[in-house]
């Protein structure tokens, strides 16, 4: 017994000297905020970690971690619309292509920049653990480089194929994707054949299309040896998904899944002079306003910019709105602008009455935090199914920008702010979304010290991941089920001709 703690002491010693490489790659301060606190922990934590970001912390204390910028990827988001790429409008059949095409780009881009190469080719590196977001398959080929478990990570959930690499089950209607804009409780026929077809399409894509090429790209980058990218893929021994089953439907989930959630939401702090004594003074109740990192208020289309700035000019409140430009055309006397704002600590000002947002999950997520209820106005990928949640859950209303009118926006803003069932509700999702043994970032750091202290998680992959479809639909089983009874039938049927027969011959010598 006496020996046992110390020997727990020299064991945890042990692990505090590993090698982590983290590459995050896609440009989006929305996702990259979840990431932010993994690498941070697992730095404070003793271990010396590499991460490819293009959001690096650049924070000296950090003494045990590296950052390798790849912050130019921005411009590539700024060249693509990657808002109209997934936009809720569009044919997401068709532009799947187009969406991975860019992530092709990005992560070409970063293989390609200096730092990460040097990276990729020194010979004196090594890892322990390989923490990926796994966006785009050409990343895994780093398990092949540095011969290291590899565990996924994405900031929301991923498509089927990501599910079937660790062998989670997926069901279609249960589990609609979230790029297919339709989130009602139950799905039409339409709606169920559309859901299949998408992850029947998406999954062929992935192996036939993708992956492919992602092999081609990851021998450019890392030498003609490399094991086949799709075989590295299926080799991960976690997954780590930023899902609730508040915001997504509760699912079954193999023990190779971890869900994380609230990993950016941090404690409050103290608002800058200026903000404060704006907030403090609107004892009439403030309206926040943003859309977000990716949606810019500044891109929006200029009826929908008209509409919402006579809506906010008509409402009895202060609104503090994200705008992302020195100049607001028109800007109504009770709305105060800024480029950015800290909006995890403008939410928990006690005056803040709702938040106009396109209901990203991030967004979501701090709202409920902090118990702000919320009037969602989706534009792409997952927004559209996250404010159907907002609606479903009670914690506020969600608009179409697209068919949106002035007084719509008005009095959905006045309905969220003055009645006070949305605050009490959302007061109740926010205790329910915090009740639970281990945060999120616990997890992530548990899990990702498990799998270093095991050199991969292979006793917890699920059979679901290794087993033929043939096998997993039980296609076998059935033919043969089939031919029995057709034998049975057969045999059956003729006994009886056979009997019938023979009664009429008696008769006949009768
Ligand atoms: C860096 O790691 C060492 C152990 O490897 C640890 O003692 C130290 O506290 C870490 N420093 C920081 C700032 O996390
Ligand atoms: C899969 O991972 C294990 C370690 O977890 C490793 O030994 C094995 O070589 C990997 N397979 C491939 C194809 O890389």
């Amino acid at each position: 017994m006496y020996l046992t703690i110390p020997l727990i002491l020299l064991f945890s010693r042990t692990i505090l000297c590993s090698n982590i490489l983290g590459v995050f790659m896609f440009p989006s301060i929305s996702h990259q905020i979840v990431y932010q606190p993994i690498w941070k922990e697992l730095s404070l934590r003793g271990h010396n970690v590499t991460v490819v970001t293009p959001n690096p912390l650049n924070d000296p204390s950090l003494t045990n971690l590296t950052e390798i910028s790849v912050h130019f990827t921005y411009d590539f988001l700024k060249q693509t619309k990657i808002q109209e790429l997934m936009s809720k409008d569009v044919n997401v059949f068709q532009n799947l292509d187009a969406i991975f095409r860019f992530m092709d780009a990005i992560a070409e881009a970063e293989l390609n920049s200096t730092q990460f190469k040097q990276l990729i080719d020194d010979q004196s590196k090594q890892f322990d653990l390989i923490l990926i977001e796994c966006f785009h398959p050409v990343m895994y080929a780093l398990s092949g480089r540095f011969k290291a478990p590899i565990i996924g990570v994405s900031s929301l959930g991923v498509l089927a194929a990501g599910y079937d690499i660790v062998g989670n089950p997926t069901h279609p209607v249960l589990y609609p994707d979230v790029l297919l804009s339709f989130h009602d409780k139950e799905l039409s026929l339409w709606q169920k054949t559309k859901s299949v077809m998408f992850s029947l399409w998406s999954r062929y894509y992935h192996h036939n299309i993708l992956v492919p090429r992602a092999h081609e790209m990851a021998k450019k980058y890392f030498g003609k040896d490399i094991p086949y990218v799709g075989d590295l893929e299926k080799n991960q021994s976690m997954l780590f998904l930023n899902v609730n089953p508040l915001m997504y439907p509760p699912r079954p989930t193999v023990p190779a899944i971890v869900e994380m959630g609230q990993m950016h939401i941090k404690p409050v702090k103290p608002l800058p002079q200026d903000l404060q004594k704006i907030l403090d003074d609107a004892t009439e109740g403030v309206v926040y306003f943003s859309l977000g990192s990716n949606v810019k208020s500044v891109n929006l289309a200029e009826t929908l910019r008209t509409t919402i700035i006579e809506a906010l000019s008509e409402l009895p409140y202060q609104v503090l709105w994200k705008w992302e430009s020195d100049h607001l055309e028109g800007k109504p006397k009770n709305v105060v602008t800024r480029k950015w704002l800290p909006q995890q600590d403008i939410l928990a000002h006690p005056n803040i009455r709702a938040f106009v947002t396109q209901g990203g999950l991030q967004s979501t997520e701090e709202a409920i935090s902090r118990g702000v209820p919320l009037i969602g106005m989706p534009f792409m990928g997952d927004q559209p199914m996250n404010v159907q949640k907002i609606i479903d859950m009670g914690i506020g209303l969600g608009v179409d920008p697209v068919t949106v009118n002035k007084e719509e926006l008005k009095n959905c803003i006045i309905e969220v702010a003055e009645d006070k069932k949305y605050n009490r509700r959302i007061k109740e999702v926010r205790d329910l979304l915090y009740d639970k043994p281990m945060t999120g970032l616990e997890k992530v750091v548990w899990w990702s010290e498990y799998v270093i202290r095991h050199k991969g998680a292979k006793h917890l992959r699920s059979p679901t991941a290794d087993i033929s479809w043939f096998n997993y639909l039980l296609v076998d089983v059935i033919l043969t089920a089939v031919v029995i009874i057709s034998i049975i039938i057969y045999v059956g049927f003729k006994a009886i001709q056979l009997s019938s027969v023979h009664r009429n011959d008696k008769h006949k010598i009768l």
